[in-house]
């Protein structure tokens, strides 16, 4: 069977069949994961038997790894970490505990939408998630299309963002937004170009995004929360809920995405690897 692409809603993402990650691909079903990846913000390839190093084979396709060292307070002295072979590369997303100690580096539960890294100068070009072990309910990742959120927005809106930066931050173990001082932020426009697309996109997300910068802080505060709703809004989403063996590969400079909750009793465990972006280009 040949490689299709189906649109999973109107803007955003889409289901790939036809293809077997775990061999070598050839270089045509490559580059129309690439352009699918581009065209959808978001692909899924369901049922594939990944292991790491097929998973790093295919996410180079989207660009050079990241390191994310694991914060130092996780670090576990477990197998898992001995014997990964792309430590430093490898970032386990789960809420299991080895020796008491959490094995993933994000922390459980619901998580807000953001885009991954977006506190960085470089923020992240494609995050590669593949499923291992997912709960009964709940765990679903949510990804919304900040392009098209901002082909919503009327003039007036689009007048006021327009050579504006915003100010993104994280600090580690929040996955809600909350008034708190961000270890890590950096301010990045507000509008950012994806540069193979030529298409505009928020770069905004209620994580991560704590202020529109030269505004009143008040008129900041009632825009961003005006603008989470757009980007937020349900025709502008695709839900996925995983089944293990699902690899999702989404682009971070043309979506957003979230988590929502699952019971803590149940196993979630998602292997990720991301690539290196650009400095934004502004709109
Ligand atoms: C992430 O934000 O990269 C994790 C998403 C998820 O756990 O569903």
């Amino acid at each position: 069977m040949p490689l299709a692409v189906t649109p999973l809603t109107r803007h955003i993402g889409a289901e790939i069949s036809g293809v077997d990650l775990s061999c070598p691909l050839a270089s045509a079903d490559a580059d129309a994961l690439v352009r699918a990846w581009l065209d959808f913000g978001v692909i899924v390839v369901r049922g594939q038997d990944l292991d790491e190093h097929r998973q790093v084979t295919i996410a180079r396709l989207f660009g050079e790894l990241i390191e994310r060292p694991r914060p130092k307070e996780l670090r576990n002295e477990s197998k898992r970490d001995a014997a990964d072979s792309y430590d430093g590369y490898t970032m386990l997303v789960s809420n299991i505990r080895e020796n008491g100690k959490p094995i993933g580096s994000l922390p459980d539960g619901e998580m807000h939408f953001h885009s991954d890294m977006s506190y960085v100068e470089t923020p992240s070009r494609a995050t590669v998630l593949y499923a291992i072990e997912v709960p009964k309910a709940g765990g679903d990742t949510m990804f919304a299309s900040t392009t098209a959120a901002y082909d919503a927005l009327d003039g007036d809106t689009r007048r006021l963002l327009a050579g504006r930066n915003a100010l993104q931050g994280f600090l580690h173990g929040t996955t809600l937004r909350r008034d708190n001082t961000a270890l890590k932020s950096y301010s990045h426009p507000a509008v950012r170009i994806v540069p193979e697309t030529g298409r505009k996109a928020l770069f905004l997300s209620r994580l991560m995004t704590f202020a529109i910068e030269d505004l009143p802080e008040k008129e900041s505060d009632a825009l961003l929360e005006r603008l989470f709703t757009l980007i937020e809004s349900p025709e502008f989403i695709y839900v996925h809920k995983w089944r293990p063996g699902d690899l999702l590969i989404w682009d971070n400079r043309s979506t957003a995405h979230a988590r929502t909750d699952f019971d803590p009793a149940e196993r979630r465990l998602l292997r990720r690897f991301a690539t290196q972006g650009e400095k934004p280009v502004p709109a």
